[in-house]
Order: structure tokens, then sequence, then C-alpha cells
């Protein structure tokens, strides 16, 4: 059967009078028969013959040729299977085609395969929910496989959603094909300390490989031995997910080469289109390529640390060592969406000001660099430290196949190596991650809380270890989901009397007791901040005892769109137990290290506002503020802060908080409304009833608007104090 496409080529081509040449194309498949001829299909989501479009179900398909094409969707998503081609001789440069559906190149694709194995591989667009059923122009440079004989197979092993793949009109072409991505390269020599990487935000993920160039009569170091020589790699020889501008970029990726100071790189990108910029822009630098903004971009959070660059979430290994707080963070070092998981790492010595020194934790062989913690090893059990430094060890989730949890460590809090027995933790379940470790004194041992899912279910694992390195399974906990954290707490600042609160990444808790073995809870599930944007918090470890604060930091959803960074961190919260009429509840306050950032300020007498009242707060510029009142609301009143466009309205006949259409209870303490306004460009944090309500809530500020304003509505309200300060950037 000859195709009709074909058929209608070939005629024209006669009528016109051409004679056949080398380079005229050749129709491999066009798919505009009633059923695949030679190509053989399996299982049941390609149907018997080529689709005629949209399939029962399927939104529009569009921008196939002709009537027909090869649609996956007979059975829905769920349908599975091939389609294979007779075998073929590669005679042109290019392969070309249409194609759509699910993006995933082991489960919804179109593969090129040469004896046996798969030299080219090509997918729709889709990933996520949403997205289109049109195909578009894809297509390969086979130059170097001409003259081999090769298999085309179109698979759909995916059963989710976007499960299934749209293929039509496959051509051998010797004219480079619309839309066709070839692999680039090129040579840089090392003189100066970073490499800077073109990124655009959403951009296509590229690969990129950088490898040393063997040079007669200089030393060559394999990167990954240079690395582990070291300690904390300065960079992975292979980066998968860059989102890489092939244009002018958004902004650039800085990766220190210092180490390969005077040698040749070759730096490999798999894909990139006709006229790409991506490699010929790429510059070596003495600093990271457009910082000189940095701290200053118009949406940077002034007292919130954020990544310099790129994309971060939860916080990680938090952890007091040798005089500074560490902070690690979820870091997608090359693109401002999440992906590539290494852990980011800054450190201050007064938990307000935050210097970010570069990535410790890169992928690996076991996957990226999902969460975990870290904790002091003071009794040297790891083995890892020296009599009178202990080491540093954090303990993390390698989230590939299988996903296991292992060890790293440092000694000075700079350079971090990765157990070379590694992994310490088996994978239980694909779904277990996010270790959180904490020394048990009174049994004497290691104890992580771990989350597993299992069969659907969210458990917490209890784990023991002597030395961080050999784990036992204790106990478990159901109901909680990822990034864990485990904590004792008096109650009332009584010493004597002490509760163990296990919570997770929602910031929902329980309260309990501990006995080294099994946590047994002693309240239902309770909700913890009630806010939104706050996420995978956890605390820090190893702070010193005549200290005795449990200080949280979460990650703030803080969107900033068009910046070179995204997302941050809430400020450090202490973290108390207090006993209600309901039993012992969390509250969050704002440690008070952030007082010393406080600058001008404006106090207001004590006075009663009734409504229509003028406000009583001087505008100042300022984009960042601190509100502390305590005011006594009359019954059916309604006060407002107006704070730079985000409303906080306190209803004192609902005893309820709304922090820009946020809603929560805030009872009222003894009449009055202790209030606690922390304001910065994206994102404001609210406290009221001495912490029993924490709001926080990812905000960015009305850019030009500095308004601070105080009123009431609906009865009067006695304003007992209110001072509101001016808070000063803590990257000055
Ligand atoms: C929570 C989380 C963790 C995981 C990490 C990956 O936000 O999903 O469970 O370890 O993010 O980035």
């Amino acid at each position: 059967m000859l195709p009709l496409k074909t058929a209608a080529v070939l005629c024209l081509l006669t009528l016109v009078g051409f004679a056949a040449r080398a380079s005229d194309d050749i129709v491999i498949a066009d798919f505009e028969g009633g059923d695949y001829g030679q190509w053989k299909a399996t299982g049941d989501a390609f149907g018997t013959g080529p689709a005629q479009g949209t399939l029962p179900g399927q939104m529009a398909v569009t921008g196939f040729a002709g009537h027909g094409l090869v649609n996956s969707f007979h059975h829905g998503d769920t349908g599975v299977g091939t389609l294979t081609s007779p075998a073929f001789k590669i005679e042109r440069n290019y392969i070309r085609f249409l194609i759509g559906g699910g993006k995933n190149p082991e489960t919804t694709a179109l593969h090129l395969l040469v004896d046996g194995k798969v030299v080219r591989t090509a997918t729709g667009p889709n990933n996520q929910a949403g997205g289109s059923e049109q195909l578009g122009p894809d297509g390969w440079l086979v130059s170097d496989l001409v003259g081999k004989t090769a298999v085309l197979q179109i698979v759909d092993q995916a059963t989710g959603g976007w499960g299934h793949i749209n293929v039509d009109d496959i051509v051998q072409s010797d004219q480079r094909p619309k839309g066709l991505l070839s692999p680039g390269k090129r040579t840089i020599r090392v003189t100066q300390r970073f490499l800077n990487l073109p990124i655009k935000d959403g951009g296509a993920h590229r690969k990129v490989t950088i490898s040393l160039v063997p040079e007669s009569g200089k030393d060559h170091l394999d990167l990954q031995q240079a690395s582990a020589l070291k300690g904390t790699p300065d960079f992975l020889p292979v980066i998968n997910d860059v989102e890489l501008a092939d244009g002018t970029p958004d902004w650039w990726a800085p990766i220190d080469v210092s180490r390969y100071q005077g040698q040749l790189l070759s730096v490999e990108v798999d894909k990139l289109p006709e006229g790409s910029t991506a490699l010929s822009s790429m510059e070596s630098g003495d600093k990271p390529k457009g910082q000189e903004n940095l701290y200053q971009e118009s949406l940077r959070n002034q007292f919130h640390f954020s990544p310099q660059r790129g994309w971060n979430n939860d916080p990680n290994g938090m952890v007091f060592y040798r005089g500074e707080y560490h902070l690690f963070f979820q870091h997608n070092p090359y693109g401002w969406n999440w992906g590539n998981m290494h852990w980011g790492h800054a450190v201050s010595r007064d938990l307000v000001r935050w210097t970010e020194l570069g990535d410790v934790l890169y992928p690996d062989k076991f996957g990226p660099m999902f969460s975990g913690s870290a904790v002091v090893d003071w009794a040297n059990t790891s083995g890892f430290g020296k009599p009178g430094n202990p080491a540093q060890v954090l303990l993390y989730t390698a989230a590939g196949d299988p996903t296991v949890q292992c060890l790293a460590y440092s000694t000075d809090g700079r350079h971090y190596f990765k157990y070379d027995k590694n992994p310490v933790v088996p994978q239980f379940t694909g779904g277990n991650r996010d270790p959180k470790v904490l020394w048990h004194e009174p049994s004497k041992k290691w104890v992580m809380t771990l989350f597993v899912e299992t069969n659907h279910l969210n458990t917490i694992h209890f784990l023991s270890s002597p030395n961080l390195k050999d784990w036992t399974l204790m106990s478990t906990v159901d109901g909680f989901f990822e990034c864990p954290d485990f904590f004792e707490l008096p109650i009332d600042g009584n010493s004597a009397n002490k509760k163990w609160v296990l919570t997770a990444a929602s910031s929902e808790y329980m309260v309990g007791t501990f006995d080294g073995t099994r946590f047994t809870p002693e309240t239902a599930k309770l909700k913890g901040h009630l806010g939104r944007g706050f996420y995978a918090a956890q605390t820090f470890s190893d702070i010193p005892a005549k200290d005795g604060r449990r200080i949280q930091i979460g990650w703030f959803q803080t969107e900033t769109k068009g910046m070179a960074f995204n997302q941050g961190m809430t400020v450090p919260l202490e973290l108390k137990l207090t006993a209600t009429t309901d039993g012992p509840r969390l509250t969050w306050t704002p440690v008070r290290e952030l007082e010393k950032l406080r600058g001008k300020s404006q106090k207001i007498s004590a006075r009663t506002l009734q409504p229509g009242d003028a406000n009583p707060i001087a505008a100042s510029e300022s984009d960042t503020r601190e509100i502390r009142a305590e005011i006594e609301p009359g019954a059916g009143s309604e006060v407002t802060f107006n704070i730079r466009g985000a409303a906080i309205v306190y209803n004192a006949s609902k005893q309820e908080l709304t922090v820009n259409g946020q809603s929560a209870p805030a009872p009222l303490r003894a009449g009055k409304l202790r209030l606690t306004v922390l304001s910065d460009r994206a994102g404001l944090e609210v406290f009221a009833g001495d912490g029993l309500t924490y709001i926080p809530m990812p905000y960015i500020s009305k850019a030009d608007d500095h308004r601070l304003e105080l009123k009431v509505a609906g009865g009067s309200a006695k304003i007992v104090s209110l001072k509101v300060y001016n808070l000063n950037s803590i990257w000055k």
C-alpha cells in the first residue's frame, strides 16, 4: 500500500518533472493508511491502526499532517504498548517528524534504535497538568549513522497524566528540519575563578557536561577524584537540568572552576537549537556575572534569607557548630524552578546576617540531594572528628533509585566529605526521605525520624544508631508527611515538665512522650502555623544548653518573578510549649536577635481610636518594618493595619485575625491583642496571642506604596502601646 501523502508527493514530483535526486526526502511513515502496515503494535495503547485525529476523551489533537497519525490514547492514558517499524536504512543526514503528548524519555517516547540500542529519543512536550495536544516539528541529526540499519519504536509505558504519545510524518531528509536540536561543544581555558552559564527562567532543561581536556605535560585529575581529595566538589561533571538560555539570559549561574586554573575544560550541551548563543556566551570571570545589584534586587527580602541565585526549598542541616549557625537548603543553582537538588550553604553568627558560602552536596551516583539534617558528634561516635574537634555530620536523602539515606561530614564547617560507605540506611520504600537526627541523652544513642510512605500511608519511622552509621528501626508513627522534626521542650519553661513534639512539613504537630524507642502521642494532630507558604521547617540542633532555645526556620514560599532567585526562608522563630486549657500548645515568636535591625522608630502614645479617626501613624519611607502593638479592641470593633497594600484585620467579635484574606483564630488574652508584624518586600509574618497564632504570608509589597495606616471600624479600640520600627537590611 502506498501511503496517500507519499503518493501525492511522488505525483507532484512527476508532474513538475523532477528527477529523483539523492537528497530527496524519503517518507518512512505518514500513517495515512487504515492500519499500521508493516509496523508491529504490542499492548492496547496504539489500537489496530492510525487514529483519525482526536480520540474519545482526549483534548483536541492538532498539528498532525493529513488525516491519520499515531495516537496512543486508544484506551485513554491507561493503555500501554509499543509500535515498532520495520528495519530501514539510514540514507539522509536528518530524520524529522511531528510529535506530541507526554514528555518522558523512558515511558512516552519515540526511539531510534541501531543494533538494538537506543541512539536517539524524542518526546512530546507535556509533563504536567494542562498543556496541549498539539504536535510540533522535531528531528535528529543522524549523519553519523548514515548507512546503518535502524528501527523506530514508539513506546507508551505510562499510565498517569500525559501517559500517551502522538507521532506523525516521519521523513528522512537532507534539509535541516525546523526545530531540530543538536549537541554542541566548546573548550574554555580556565583563567579566572568562575564559569558563568546563561540561564533563562523556565527555559528548556539541557544537559551540560564538563570535562578536562587532556593536554601533554599536565597532570590530570578526573574531576570526581579532584573533588574527593579536597572535599566539597566545586562542581558536577554532568549537570542534567540547566535552564540554559539560547538567547539573552535572565541571569547567570556561576560555577566555581578555580580548582582547574590553567586547564582546558570541554563544555558539552546535549541539545541546542540553531542559532543558540548558549555555548558562545558562556564566560569565565573573576566574579559571578551580573551580581552588581546583588541583594538590592527589587524583590529581594531585606531581613529574610534567600539564596543569591536559583531556586530554594526546604531548610536543611540546621546546626550550631564552632560559633556559627549553619543553614543548608535545597538548592537548584541552575534554574529558577525546582530541580537539580544540591545542598546550598550559609552561615551566621547572630541568626540575623547570613553569608552564603556555595553548595556543599552535589548530586552523585545515588541521585539528587534531598532534605536532611545535621548534628555535632560531640563524643566522636562516628570517628570523623578529632579530640577537641568534633565533626559536624550531615544526614541526607539521595533520591535515586533506590532512594537511600547517606552521610557526609566536616571538621571545619567549610569542607564537606561524603562518607565512602554510603548509604547508611537502605531504602524502605521509594517514598522514604528527610532524615532528622538527634542525640538522645537518656539512652545514649542517636535517634532518626524518617518519613516513609508505605502503601499510600504516611508514616514516620524511628531509627536508632550508636555511631550515625549503623541504623536500626525501632518504631513507627502514622499520619505525618515529609520532613519530620522531633524535639523536647519544657512546658512554660518548667524543666521538670518536658514533652516531646513530633512535627513535619505541613507544620502540624503532636505532643507526647518518648521512651527512647517509641513516641506516644498525648494530643491529636494539631495545626501549626495558620498562614500560607510556610513548609518543611526544621529546628537547629546543638544550640548550647545555656541558651537552650529551640529555633525553627521554615521554607517561605515567596515567589519572586523576574528575579535571579526564587523562594526564601522565614525569620528564625523561637518555639516554646505553653499550657492552655486545651492542653500544651506550640508558640512561635521571632528571635530577639532581630531587634538589632531596628532603625528609625515611631512611638504612638496611648489613645482610644474611634471609627473615622485619622491615621495616627505618620508615613515613613521604608519597605521593611516591624510593628509591635498592644490593643484592647472594644466590642464589635474591627482594627485594620494597611501595610504597603496588605491588610491585617482583627475582628473583635470573631476574635479572628485576617492577613490578606487568610483568617485564623486569635483569642484575646486578658482582653488584649498583642500583635507583632514583620513586613518585608516579598512576605509578611504576623504573630498574635503570645505566639499561639502565627500567620506567615508570602506577599509582594506594592513597589511605590510605603503606606502604613491604622484605622478602626464598628466600634472604638484602645491603643495601649504601639511602636513601628523601620528595619535595616541584613545584607549591608
Ligand atoms: C519537601 C520535599 C522533601 C524532599 C525535598 C526535595 O519540600 O519534598 O520531602 O526531600 O523537598 O527537594
